[in-house]
C-alpha cells in the first residue's frame, strides 16, 4: 500500500489526483492532504476520508510514501526537492518547474535520493499516444522527418487561479498547454536531441483590452504572459518541428493536433490515423478501436504507482520532461532577443 499525500488540492487536484487515486483502494490511501488554504484542505480532507491535514507541507513527509505537487508552477522544484531529500517518491504537476535551472535540480536529487520523479505529462497517456508510441516503435513510419504540432485554443484563457501570473506559472499558453504536446511530440520522436530552436511569443490578444473569453474574465492590465506562441526546432537527427500553441488564437476552433511524416508512412495521433502506402495505394488506417481507458489520468496514476512500488518502469522520465523545459526555454529566449537559441 502506498501512502499518498496531496500537496494544493485546488483544481487539479480535485478533479484528478483525488478521484483518480481515491478509486486506486487496493493499491494507494490518500493519508494526507495540505494547502495554504487550510479550510479548503479540511474541506477535501473530510470529503476523501483523509487523516492527515496539514497547512505545511513538509509536516507530512513522516507520514507518507509518495506526494503529488498540484499547486502554482513556481513552488513545483522546492517542493519536490524536499520531498525527494526527505525520501518520498514524487508526481509533480506539469510544467515540471518554471525554469530548466530548477528542472536540472531536482532531476540531479531524484538521481541521488534514487526516488520516483514522475511529471503529470499526462498527454502520453492517451489512448491515441498510447497507439502512437506502438506504431512508431514498430518502425512503421520509418524515419521521422517533419513534426507539426498545434495546441490551440481559441479565445479560452483560463480567467481562474493564477494563470496569467508570470511570477507564479512562469509563462502563458507555451509552458501550460503547448508543453503537453510538445512533451508528447518529443516523446513519441524518442526524445531527440534539438540543436536549434527559433521562436516568437505574443501576448497582444489578452492585452488589447477587448478580449473576449470564454474561460471567464480577463483583466489585461495584470495579464503578465504569452497567449500565443510559435517555434521551429531542428533536431540533431535531421528532423524538425513546428510548433504553434494558443489560449486565445483568432481561428475557426480548437485544435489540438499531433502530426509526423516519416519516410515510409505518417501518422496523425488526435484523432489516430496512420497514413501509408501499400501494393502501389495510398491508404489510410483509421482504428476500429483502441484499448485503454479514456480517462489518461488512471494510467498515469497506475504507471507511477507502479514505479513507486518497483513493480513498473515509469513512462515519464525526469530527464525527458527537463528536456521539454530546456526546450521551452530557449523558446521564451529566442522571443526575447529575436535570435535562435543553438545547443
Ligand atoms: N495536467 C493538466 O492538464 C493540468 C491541468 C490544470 C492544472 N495543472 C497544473 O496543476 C497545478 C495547479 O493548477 P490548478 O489549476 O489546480 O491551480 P489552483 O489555483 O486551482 O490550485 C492550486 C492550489 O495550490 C494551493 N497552494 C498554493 N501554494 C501552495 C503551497 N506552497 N503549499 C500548498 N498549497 C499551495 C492553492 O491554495 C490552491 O488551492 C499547476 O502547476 C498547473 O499547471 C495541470
Amino acid at each position: 500500500m502506498l501512502r499518498i499525500g496531496v500537496i494544493g488540492v485546488g483544481g487539479i487536484a480535485q478533479a484528478r489526483h483525488l478521484p483518480t487515486f481515491a478509486n486506486m483502494k487496493d493499491r494507494v490511501k490518500i493519508q494526507a492532504v495540505s494547502d495554504i488554504n487550510s479550510e479548503l484542505a479540511q474541506k477535501v480532507a473530510t470529503e476523501y476520508d483523509v487523516p492527515v491535514v496539514v497547512q505545511n507541507y513538509e509536516d507530512m513527509f513522516d507520514q507518507v510514501d509518495a506526494v503529488t505537487i498540484c499547486t502554482p508552477n513556481k513552488f513545483h522544484a522546492n517542493i519536490a526537492i524536499a520531498a525527494l531529500e526527505a525520501g518520498k517518491h514524487v508526481l509533480c504537476e506539469k510544467p515540471m518547474a518554471l525554469s530548466a535551472q530548477e528542472a536540472e535540480k531536482m532531476v540531479e536529487t531524484a538521481k541521488r535520493t534514487g526516488k520516483t520523479l514522475f511529471i503529470g505529462f499526462h498527454y502520453r497517456f492517451m489512448k491515441e499516444s498510447q497507439a502512437a508510441k506502438k506504431i512508431m516503435g514498430a518502425g512503421e513510419i520509418g524515419k521521422p522527418l517533419v513534426v507539426r504540432v498545434e495546441a490551440l485554443r481559441r479565445r479560452k484563457v483560463p480567467g481562474w487561479g493564477v494563470f496569467t501570473n508570470k511570477e507564479l506559472q512562469g509563462g502563458g499558453s507555451l509552458i501550460d498547454f503547448g508543453c503537453h504536446h510538445l512533451d508528447l511530440a518529443l516523446w513519441l520522436l524518442g526524445n531527440p536531441e534539438p540543436v536549434e530552436i527559433s521562436g516568437a511569443t505574443y501576448q497582444d490578444l489578452s492585452t488589447s483590452g477587448d478580449l473576449v473569453n470564454m474561460w471567464g474574465d480577463i483583466d489585461a492590465s495584470t495579464f503578465e504572459v504569452d497567449d500565443h506562441a510559435t517555434a521551429f526546432i531542428r533536431f540533431r537527427n535531421g528532423a524538425s518541428l513546428f510548433l504553434e500553441t494558443s489560449w486565445a488564437a483568432n481561428v475557426a476552433d480548437d485544435k489540438e493536433s499531433v502530426r509526423i511524416s516519416g519516410d515510409k508512412a505518417g501518422l496523425d495521433v488526435f484523432p489516430f490515423a496512420v497514413y501509408q502506402s501499400k501494393h502501389g495505394l495510398l491508404v489510410d488506417q483509421v482504428p476500429h478501436w483502441l484499448p485503454g481507458p479514456d480517462d489518461p489520468s488512471i494510467l498515469q496514476a497506475a504507471n507511477f504507482v507502479d514505479s513507486c512500488l518497483g513493480v513498473g518502469e515509469a513512462i515519464v522520465k525526469p530527464e525527458q520532461a527537463l528536456q521539454t523545459s530546456r526546450i521551452i526555454d530557449a523558446i521564451y529566449e529566442s522571443s526575447l532577443t529575436g535570435k535562435s537559441v543553438r545547443f
